[in-house]
């Protein structure tokens, strides 16, 4: 049934881009007093969460890869779980899986390097199948990705003919080529209700499934996957954190089990719960989802005061500055979609962006 993660992240991509590209010679990362000053107002975005004793290591990286960006034309697509020297240093357009499929469709640039795991990268080549889609390793999977293949999803049609298939953005395009409509944390529910049917299937995410559930009267059946890190929160260690700050708000990704969604204040995706934080300014914090996320809203709210219950993202964390700036001199890893998967895939992306645009 489930695939691993490295097949999945493999199946679609070369390691290097068949176009000639120029070569690029690798730059001097010394951290200068001239790279010092030009990357000051970076660092002022940064400092809340950023040691003065990790900026010299950081600045000349973000200094090459800002330089970088320009020579290739290219453009990255940072995910609100990068960690902040990546969101706040090099990123240039920011957002949850929706916000960035979007960028992708309309951003000008011959080139993206995904800072993400490899099903945004994916989103991206489908929704800009002539740009060159980096990403800077093979390996960032995604456990839920991994937890169902096409033939899954060909079986569920056989198993429930007539069923319409939703199928969450963390997906492979070979599952999205079989469904059909996809949806993402944001607009979960729209897309349910919108197919008009009484029942549908929502997968691979069993807690979402659930979670829409509780939203809408359309029979939702599930599949078994789960997100490995936001399952790993409980509803008791959120209580005991409330306890020791009964004025804390819980704010809630929807991948996190149902009990937990029940402890919480709000639930909403990534870019919903960070705006949640922004409008609201409470005094303290609790944001359920992956760890690097509270450290990017602190940068820019140090007004509001973050508990973390921390759980990282191993796929996430693989992508770093030094994968980033190889990503653009090698120019790796080229992520392609076999055409006629692309085209059935694509489908299922771009009903789901016309419905919620
Ligand atoms: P968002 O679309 O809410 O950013 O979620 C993506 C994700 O992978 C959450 O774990
Ligand atoms: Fe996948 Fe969970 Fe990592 Fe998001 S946090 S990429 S759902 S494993």
């Amino acid at each position: 049934m489930a695939q691993n993660t490295s097949e999945c992240a493999t199946a679609s991509s070369v390691a290097r881009s068949e176009k000639v590209w120029p070569k690029i010679a690798r730059p001097d990362l010394t951290f200068t007093p001239e790279i010092e000053a030009e990357m000051k107002p970076i660092y002022q975005r940064v400092k809340h969460v950023v040691t003065p004793m990790e900026w010299p290591h950081y600045a000349p990286l973000i200094k090459a890869i800002n330089t970088l960006k320009k020579e290739r034309n290219a453009v990255i697509l940072a995910h609100n779980y990068m960690t902040p020297e990546i969101f706040h240093g090099v990123g240039d357009f920011k957002g949850d899986s929706l916000q960035l499929a979007r960028e992708a469709a309309n951003v000008d640039a011959d080139v993206i390097v995904q800072a993400g795991v490899h099903f945004m990268a994916e989103t991206s080549k489908l929704m800009s199948p002539d740009k060159t889609i980096l990403i800077p390793d093979l390996e960032a999977g995604c456990s839920l990705a991994a937890s169902v293949t096409a033939a899954d999803v060909r079986a569920l049609r056989e198993a429930y003919p007539g069923v319409p298939i939703v199928t969450y953005v963390n997906t492979s395009a070979a599952v999205k080529a079989e469904c059909d409509i996809c949806c993402t944390s944001s607009n979960a529910v729209q897309i349910v209700e919108s197919l008009n049917a009484p029942r549908v299937l929502l997968i691979p995410d069993e807690y979402l499934a659930k979670y829409v559930q509780t939203k809408t009267d359309v029979e939702i059946i599930a599949w078994k996957g789960r997100c490995e890190v936001h399952e790993r929160f409980t509803a008791e260690e959120l209580e005991t954190l409330r306890g020791q700050d009964p004025g804390v708000k819980i704010i809630a990704h929807p991948e996190c089990p149902p009990d937990v969604i029940k402890t919480a204040d709000f639930t909403g995706s990534t870019a919903a719960m960070i705006n949640w934080v922004k409008d609201n300014r409470p005094p303290k914090v609790i944001l359920v989802t992956e760890c690097s996320m509270s450290s990017n809203v602190a940068a820019e709210t140090p007004d509001v005061e973050f508990i973390r219950p921390c759980n990282l993202c191993p796929h996430m964390k693989k992508i770093s500055l030094e994968k980033i700036l190889d990503s653009l001199i090698d120019m790796t890893f080229e992520v392609t979609i076999d055409p006629e998967v692309a085209q059935r895939a694509r489908r299922s992306v771009e009903r789901m962006v016309n419905l919620t645009n």
